[in-house]
């Protein structure tokens, strides 16, 4: 089953026209502090913005931002849609977001992940991104950030929990 998802699946660049099926997405992923569509806006009309988005048939099933200026970048988000976690699907955005990184030069990848999202610290972990630091209190509801670090001349380390 996973491995069909998988070979259906379809990434490529956002555009405009996407932002209705992302900010739906992104509301159901994250309820209590989601982008608004405005925020969208600015994220894809910025320089150094990538953004792609995956579909199965056609219908956008999740999405991935990179915020990019050699040798640094940052994730600005990664999602699959509920229904479809779990089947190796974000595994394979997070490839493809890390392959486009490779072509942009970047070294070193930066982003943010809640404590107690265990699966995205799995997926991340299986990526050799690796904790450098957590920023206590940091989201709405009072969950520390723990800010992952991924160096593409140094891909042998874990995150350490
Ligand atoms: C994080 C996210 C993108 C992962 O997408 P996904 O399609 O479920 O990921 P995959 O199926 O490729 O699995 C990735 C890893 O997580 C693990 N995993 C999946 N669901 C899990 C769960 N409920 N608990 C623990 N680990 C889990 C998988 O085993 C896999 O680990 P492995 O590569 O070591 O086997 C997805 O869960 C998501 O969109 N979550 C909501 C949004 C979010 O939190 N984004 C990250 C913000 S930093």
């Amino acid at each position: 089953m996973s491995n069909t998802l998988q070979q259906n699946l379809t990434i490529r660049r956002m555009h405009w026209a996407d932002i209705s099926a992302v900010d739906q997405l992104e509301s159901e992923l994250f309820p209590t502090d989601h982008w608004s569509v405005e925020q969208w806006w600015r994220e894809l009309a910025a320089e150094h913005n990538h953004y792609w988005v995956a579909e199965l048939s056609g219908k956008v099933i999740g999405y991935c931002g990179l915020s990019a200026q050699a040798p640094d970048a940052d994730i600005q988000t990664i999602a699959i849609g509920v229904e479809h976690q779990g089947g190796g699907l974000g595994g394979r955005l997070l490839d493809y977001v890390l392959a486009a990184a490779n072509e942009l030069s970047i070294q070193f990848i930066f982003l943010e992940v809640r404590a107690d999202n265990h699966s995205a610290i799995s997926l991340y972990s299986s990526r050799h991104f690796s904790r450098i630091s957590e920023r206590a209190k940091y989201y709405p509801d009072g969950e520390t950030a723990i800010i992952l670090r991924r160096d593409s001349k140094r891909t042998d380390t874990e995150v350490q929990r």
